[in-house]
C-alpha cells in the first residue's frame, strides 16, 4: 500500500496540477524524481486516479474543511483528495490510508496539520465516505464540458462522460515491417505476458495489465510502439500510398506518421512538419523504429515558408484539438480545458485546412482528424470547410466500430476498446484545378 512518502509525493504532483494548471506529465516529473524508482508506478497510480476523480471529490472535501485551507497549505486539499481515491480504489484498509495520508503532512513539512488531516478523513469515513457520491463517471465532468458531450450526442453524452473516466487500456502497435501480429503474440505468450487482439485495427494489441515500455518485449528495438487502437486507423481511412507523395502535417510524436512508414515502405515520400520544439520527440520515434521521412519545423498553415511547390496525393491533418475524446488518458483536460479554448481550436483547425488544401493534386485527398468527440471540433470544421472550398467533396469512410456522422466517421472512447477519434476523408475534385475560395478571398 502507498508509504506516507508516496502519499506526499503524489500531493505535491495533484497539486501542481489542480492548482498551478501542470499537465500531468509535467506536473510529475520533478516530484517522482526524488522518489526510488520502484515507488514510481503507484505514485502514478495515485495522481492519475485523484486527478480523474477531481470533480467528485473536491466538493466533498471543501464540506469536510471547517474553514478554507491557507493558500500556502493547499497541497494539503491535494492530500486528502488523494486519501478519498484511495478509500475508493485501492485495497488498502481505511485505517492504513489515514495512518499514511497523516504521516504525509510531515513529509510535507506542515506537521501542525495532522490533527486537522485526521479528523477530515475520519469524518468523510463516518459519513459513509465515497458510497454518499454520485457513482456516475459523469459527476465527475464540469457542467461546460458534459453541456458540449450532450449537444454534440444527445443520446451517447452519459457514455462518453462515464467512458472518459474509465482507466485507459495499453495498447501496442505491432511493426509489420519486423513481425507480424500473431509472431509477436507468440513472443509475449512465451514470455507469459497476455494481450488481447484489438478488433479495431490489425497491427493493435492490448496488454491486459499495462506496464512500462522498458519491460515491453522489442519496444526499444521498434518491434512495437504504444498507440491507441482507434489512432490505429489512420492508414485504412487514408488508403494505399504505395508510390505516393504524403504530407503530415501535424506530425508530433510522429505515432502516425511511423505508422504509415511501417504499413508502407515503397511510399515515393513522406514529409512530415510540426512546431520546432516537438521535434525531438519524431526523432526519437523515427529512430527507434529505424524509419526515415523529410522532417520539417515550421508551421503548416504558412507553406510559404517551407513547402518545394510540388503537391502532394495525400495529406493527413492529425488537427490539434480539445482532446474531449481521451480524457481517459489525460483526465487533466478536464481542469485544463475552458470553453472557450474551443474556439481557438476550431480557428486553427479551419487555418490548417485551407492552407494545406492547395497543396493536394487534383484527384488526392485529405484525412483530417482530431481526438475529439466534440462536433463543433468535427463535423462543424468540415462544414466550413465545404462551404468555402467548390473543388472539395467528402467521402464516405467506415470501419468495424464507430457511427458514421455527416461527413465522417466517429469512434467514441471505448468504441472497440479505442479512444474517441474523428475522421473525415476530403477529396480534390479532379476536374478542377485551382478553384479553392479561401475564407479571405470570399
Ligand atoms: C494531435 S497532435 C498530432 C499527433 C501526431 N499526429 C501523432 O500521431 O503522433 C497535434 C499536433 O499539431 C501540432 N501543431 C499545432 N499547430 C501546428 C501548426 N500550426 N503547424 C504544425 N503543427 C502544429 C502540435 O504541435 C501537435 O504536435
Amino acid at each position: 500500500m502507498p508509504s506516507a512518502e508516496v502519499c506526499a509525493t503524489a500531493a505535491c504532483a495533484i497539486d501542481r496540477v489542480t492548482r498551478q494548471g501542470q499537465s500531468l506529465a509535467k506536473a510529475i516529473q520533478e516530484p517522482l524524481a526524488k522518489l526510488e524508482s520502484t515507488r514510481h508506478a503507484e505514485t502514478r497510480e495515485l495522481v492519475w486516479g485523484t486527478v480523474r476523480w477531481y470533480f467528485r471529490y473536491q466538493p466533498l472535501i471543501n464540506q469536510l474543511l471547517y474553514r478554507p485551507l491557507h493558500k500556502n497549505d493547499r497541497v494539503l486539499e491535494a492530500l486528502l483528495l488523494c486519501a478519498c481515491y484511495q478509500y475508493e480504489f485501492l485495497s488498502a484498509p481505511d485505517f492504513a490510508v489515514t495512518s499514511s495520508s497523516v504521516d504525509a503532512c510531515t513529509h510535507l513539512k506542515r506537521p501542525s496539520y495532522r490533527s486537522l488531516v485526521n479528523a477530515v478523513l475520519r469524518k468523510h469515513l463516518r459519513q459513509g465516505g465515497h458510497k454518499r457520491l454520485d457513482q456516475n463517471g459523469y459527476a465527475a465532468t464540469p457542467h461546460w464540458l458534459l453541456n458540449e458531450f450532450r449537444q454534440s450526442w444527445p443520446d451517447e453524452w452519459q457514455q462518453i462522460a462515464t467512458e472518459s473516466n474509465q482507466r485507459p487500456p495499453q495498447t501496442l502497435r505491432v511493426n509489420h515491417r519486423q513481425l507480424t501480429r500473431g509472431a509477436y503474440i507468440t513472443e509475449l505468450c512465451r514470455e507469459g505476458i497476455p494481450v488481447s487482439i484489438s478488433p479495431l485495427s490489425s497491427s493493435a494489441l492490448t496488454l491486459h495489465r499495462p506496464r512500462p515500455v522498458h519491460q515491453i518485449p522489442g519496444f526499444s528495438e521498434g518491434v512495437v510502439s504504444i498507440q491507441d487502437a482507434a489512432a490505429q486507423l489512420v492508414p485504412w481511412f487514408l488508403g494505399p500510398v504505395t508510390g505516393q507523395r504524403v504530407l503530415d502535417a501535424c506530425a508530433a510524436p510522429g505515432s502516425k506518421a511511423c505508422h504509415l512508414l511501417e504499413s508502407e515502405p515503397n511510399m515515393a515520400a513522406l514529409w512530415a512538419i510540426d512546431l520546432p520544439e516537438r521535434i525531438p520527440l519524431i526523432e526519437q520515434n523515427f529512430r527507434r523504429l529505424g524509419v526515415e521521412a523529410v522532417l520539417l519545423a515550421g508551421d503548416a498553415s504558412q507553406p510559404n515558408a517551407w513547402w518545394d511547390g510540388e503537391r502532394f496525393d495525400a495529406i493527413l491533418v492529425d488537427a490539434p484539438c480539445s482532446g474531449a475524446g481521451v480524457i481517459r488518458r489525460h483526465p487533466d483536460i478536464r481542469l485544463h480545458r475552458r470553453p472557450e479554448d474551443l474556439s481557438a481550436s476550431v480557428a486553427t483547425q479551419i487555418k490548417l485546412l485551407s492552407a494545406l488544401w492547395t497543396l493536394l493534386k487534383p484527384g488526392g485527398r485529405l484525412l483530417y482528424v482530431t481526438c475529439s468527440v466534440l462536433e463543433q471540433e468535427n463535423d462543424r470544421v468540415v462544414d466550413s470547410f465545404l462551404t468555402n472550398h467548390v473543388d472539395a467533396q467528402t467521402k464516405k469512410i467506415q470501419s468495424a466500430w464507430g457511427r458514421s456522422t455527416r461527413h465522417g466517421w466517429q469512434l467514441l472512447p471505448g468504441d472497440g476498446g479505442g479512444d474517441g477519434f474523428y475522421f473525415a476523408r476530403l477529396e480534390r475534385r479532379p476536374d478542377q484545378q485551382q478553384h479553392a475560395i479561401t475564407s479571405t478571398g470570399l
